[in-house]
This record gives structure tokens, C-alpha cells and sequence, in this order.
């Protein structure tokens, strides 16, 4: 009864009005959104966000690693708590959904169950992890990351925006911002999470289905190259004696493609950001530095084809000096079967068509997964477009999996 009238306390319109009032904060040319971790834009996203959980009767906290916590009591409060939640930071060309659709999927369901007087033994708590994208300080997921304690946050103390601004500094900064907020450490013991996501793939259009049931997520793991050779002049300095960092490059991209040539096109190889130095039409290049994001759903190759990389750019370049690091590993994992069997049971409470699919994607759920059971929802994206200003899902599609959250959740909560 009490997930039947979660569902019915859903509110479609409630919801897109919700998800178009934060797509103003950053929003760019073609409907898409720029709102990068810990800037201006995400605390406004934030502070909108905090208001409206108060509304709902939640209470706010944040951690240390500014992971924004919203949390509704249940009938239990020592019992341990039902989480869901997702990102509000997007990719710099990002669209309205990839993201905070999780988050706000979550915060209906505690506005539904407010309205609806349903009390869950176990408490709800919505949370807005920091930083899944990447896009600003690299990797992505630290937030979830630094909770689960799969690195300390310290790890990335010295990593730099563009611009050059330290992510230990901007942390610092986004936190003295929300100052007001009760603080949290890091870590805790969630009896499950689930977490509502657009799919960012074309498979559920494909298929006619409402609802993906995610059955788990591919492995990635991202490097920066950085080749080092020597600056000259491009009208006067013979080939034969330039080291130049960008040709070299070239060579190490092609024999990547080689290593990573995979004929059942399930391998996922990308080249997505180049830095050159110094960076001139007449200058030969002193530094090429680019980054690999690579990712395969089996572990055996995701290890020995990352573990390659390095040898197969060492031998491929002619002149540069060969630098490799590796900033994220994330590994592949399978969801636990009692919440993909709650996801599926709800869905069919809900009437909705289901696929079972397994995520390109990575997702904070990959390391939440690590400290309990977790599951999560995808809802269509039209066309299968994500990181683009395009990304669309219609309302009705997203209130469906809300609905479908609402339920689980309650299932779970008690
Ligand atoms: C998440 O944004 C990803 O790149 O998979
Ligand atoms: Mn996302
Ligand atoms: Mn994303």
C-alpha cells in the first residue's frame, strides 16, 4: 500500500519544471548545460536544491568531501539508511539529465512521500555526489570514491583545473560556502543504494522499453600521455634532426588504435583531450599530452590491454621522452541481485516494459557498490545522445522511472 501511494504522490510535472529550473544554472547555446563541480553555478544548483528538500521535511548535511546529503527519517532512525542520488556537475557541452535527473528522481520521491504521510522503517537519504563527470578536476567519481574509501580525498589534492586552481582549493572554498550546513564525515553503511540515471545509449529506444534494469557497469580506466621533445623553428629546422612531441604523437595514437582494435566493436577506445606546447602555427611542439579513456566490461582485458599501453607508446614513438600516468581504474562490476530484483519487481508493479542491460557509462554506483548492495535505473535517452546538448528524455519517461524508484526504495526501506 504504501509504495502504491509513494507512486501515486509522483508528480510528472513537478519534476520537469524542477530539472528546467536547474537547466538555467549554466545553461548553454542548443538547450545544453555547462555547470562544472564545485563553481559558482553548482552551489546555486545547490542552494535551489537544499530549499527544496527542507520543504519536503529533510534535513541537510554535507561531507567532507562536499558529497550534499538529504535525508528523511523513518520509523527506525538507527536503522541503517536506503540511499539514492546521483551527480549535479555535468560535462562542459553537457546536457539537462545526465546527472541531476538521479538527484531530483530522488528528491520526488521524498516530496512523495512527505505529501503522501508515508513513513518507511528505514530512512531515505538522497545524495549529490562531487565531481562524477571529470570534466574540471580528473577523475571523475571522487566524491563517491573518497566515501567509499577507495582512494583518500587527499589523492587528488594537487590536481588542477584549466585554469590552474587546485582541487584542494576549490573544496575548501565550496565548503566554506555551505559553512551553515551541518557537517558529516566521510563513509557510512547504507542498507542498499539505488541510483535513477538517463540510459546515455540508444538500446532502450531500440527496444521499446520504459525501464532499463541495470545488471552492472563496463570497467574504464583514463591516462594522461605526455611526450616531451624539443621546441624549433618550422621554416628553418631539418626533419631529420626535430624531436617533435607532436608527431610523435601520432604515431603513439595510431599504435593505440592497433592495441585496441577489437572486431566485436565492444571495447570503447577514446583520444578526448590534446594539449600541445607551445601551441603555434610555426613552432614545432615541445610537449603533446593526451588522454585515453578506455574501458571494456571484462577485467582480464581491461587489465592486460591498459597494462600494455604503456609499452606500445614507448615503441612508437621516434625522438620524445614517454610519460604515463594513470588517474582512474575503475573495475567492472555486476549489481546485486536483490535490487535488480527490486528495480524489476517494481517496474512490473508499474506496468512498465523492461530490458536488462549492463552500463557503458561509469556511475558513482560503481564504487558505492563496493560498501553495499546497489542497483540502478535508466530511463531512455532519445536517439541514445548524452554528454551533448541534445540529451533528451520526454517527461513522461523520466516520471515513470521515478515512480519505479519511489517503489523500490519503499520496498527496500520497509
Ligand atoms: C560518465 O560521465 C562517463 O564518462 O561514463
Ligand atoms: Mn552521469
Ligand atoms: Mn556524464
Amino acid at each position: 500500500m504504501t509504495a502504491e501511494q509513494a507512486s501515486a504522490a509522483v508528480s510528472e510535472a513537478r519534476q520537469w519544471e524542477r530539472l528546467m529550473e536547474l537547466a538555467t544554472i549554466g545553461a548553454i547555446p542548443g538547450d545544453g548545460v555547462n555547470r562544472a563541480c564545485l563553481t559558482r553555478q553548482d552551489r546555486a544548483a545547490r542552494r535551489t536544491l537544499i530549499a527544496w528538500a527542507r520543504a519536503a521535511g529533510a534535513t541537510i548535511s554535507v561531507d567532507d568531501a562536499a558529497n550534499l546529503w538529504l535525508r528523511r527519517e523513518g520509523s527506525e532512525p538507527d536503522a541503517a539508511p536506503v540511499l539514492t542520488g546521483s551527480h549535479m556537475d555535468t560535462q562542459p557541452r553537457g546536457g539537462r539529465f545526465d546527472g541531476i535527473y538521479g538527484v531530483i528522481a530522488g528528491l520526488e520521491t521524498l516530496t512523495a512521500l512527505h505529501e503522501a504521510g508515508v513513513v518507511t522503517r528505514r530512512p531515505i537519504e538522497v545524495v549529490a555526489w562531487t565531481n562524477e563527470e571529470g570534466g574540471r578536476f580528473a577523475p571523475g567519481c571522487m566524491g563517491s570514491m573518497a566515501w567509499a574509501g577507495v582512494k583518500p580525498l587527499a589523492t587528488w589534492d594537487d590536481v588542477t583545473d584549466p585554469e590552474g586552481v587546485r582541487f584542494s582549493n576549490a573544496l575548501i572554498e565550496h565548503l566554506a560556502s555551505e559553512a551553515d550546513l551541518p557537517r558529516r564525515g566521510l563513509g557510512s553503511r547504507p542498507y542498499a543504494y539505488v541510483e535513477a540515471h538517463i540510459e546515455q545509449g540508444p538500446r532502450l529506444e531500440e527496444a521499446g522499453a520504459d525501464i532499463g534494469v541495470v545488471s552492472g557497469i563496463q570497467g574504464s580506466r583514463w591516462f594522461l600521455v605526455t611526450l616531451s621533445g624539443e621546441t624549433a623553428h618550422a621554416g628553418t629546422t631539418p626533419l631529420a634532426l626535430r624531436r617533435d612531441a607532436v608527431q610523435d604523437m601520432v604515431r603513439a595514437i595510431n599504435a593505440l588504435n592497433a592495441l585496441m582494435h577489437d572486431p566485436k566493436d565492444v571495447l570503447r577506445f577514446t583520444v578526448g583531450r590534446i594539449l600541445v606546447e607551445p601551441n603555434t602555427s610555426n613552432s614545432v611542439a615541445s610537449k603533446a599530452s593526451f588522454t585515453i579513456d578506455f574501458r571494456h566490461p571484462d577485467a582480464a582485458v581491461l587489465e592486460a590491454r591498459g597494462d600494455a599501453i604503456h609499452g606500445v607508446v614507448q615503441a612508437a614513438v621516434r625522438d620524445a621522452e614517454v610519460a604515463i600516468e594513470e588517474s582512474f581504474h575503475a573495475p567492472p562490476i555486476e549489481f546485486a541481485p536483490e535490487v535488480i530484483r527490486a528495480v524489476e519487481a517494481a517496474a512490473a508493479a508499474e506496468g512498465c516494459a523492461t530490458l536488462q542491460l549492463s552500463s557503458g557509462a561509469f556511475h558513482d554506483a560503481q564504487f558505492v557498490a563496493l560498501v553495499c548492495p546497489t542497483g540502478m535505473i535508466f530511463v531512455p535517452s532519445r536517439g541514445g545522445v548524452s554528454h551533448n546538448p541534445a540529451e533528451f528524455t520526454a517527461p513522461a519517461q523520466l516520471a515513470a522511472g521515478t515512480r519505479v524508484l519511489a517503489r523500490t526504495l519503499v520496498a527496500l526501506a520497509g
